[in-house]
């Protein structure tokens, strides 16, 4: 049976404890750190948990980035959250993405590239590599670049992010 607990800890963060009543032979448990920042449930918390003989199987951190409202469909937009971490939310027929905004082969801003929601894409601004913005994959590489080298062509995938709408039309991101 998995319980999740989802803990209002300020204006924008939630944690979400995802704690399972199975027998504790999961190699994933969760060590308490020994710093708790102001981020983490408080260590009186965690105990009654550990109390409990529960095991801890997944910790995520999901932060409240925009309400859904503010994306309209087929268009996107960025966000900086309080990690520093510059993210791109859109929608592309009423389902929602994230990603890092950033270009995985050069790292140029994705928010100035264009959406092409028909084709679920992303189009980089900078040289035009084109991205499923639900795989992640890179899907194509406009032909003025053929004759570049592999290792130029070469680029990772998108990184992704679990978008989470909820009922009140906040919208979370699981970092
Ligand atoms: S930096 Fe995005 S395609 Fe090259």
């Amino acid at each position: 049976m998995i319980i999740s607990y989802f803990l209002t800890l300020n204006f924008k963060r939630v944690i979400c404890l995802y704690i399972t009543t199975a027998p504790s032979t999961s190699a994933a448990h969760y060590e308490e750190p020994t710093t708790p920042g102001p981020s983490f449930p408080s260590p009186c918390l965690l105990r009654t948990i550990h109390m409990l003989e529960y095991n801890i199987v997944i910790i995520n951190l999901l932060y409240k980035v925009c309400e859904t409202k503010d994306i309209n469909n087929n268009a996107m937009k960025s966000f900086v959250i309080d990690t520093n971490n510059d993210i791109l939310i859109g929608k592309i027929n009423c389902k929602m993405f994230a990603c890092k905004n950033y270009c995985p082969h050069r790292a140029a801003l994705l928010s100035k590239g264009q959406l092409k929601p028909n084709e679920n894409k992303i189009a980089c601004y900078m040289h035009g590599f084109e991205y499923n913005v639900f795989t992640g994959k890179l899907e194509s590489i406009p032909n003025k670049w053929i004759s570049q080298s592999e290792g130029w062509k070469k680029s990772e995938e998108l990184v992704l992010y679990d978008v989470i709408e909820k009922e009140d039309g906040s919208v979370f991101v699981n970092i």
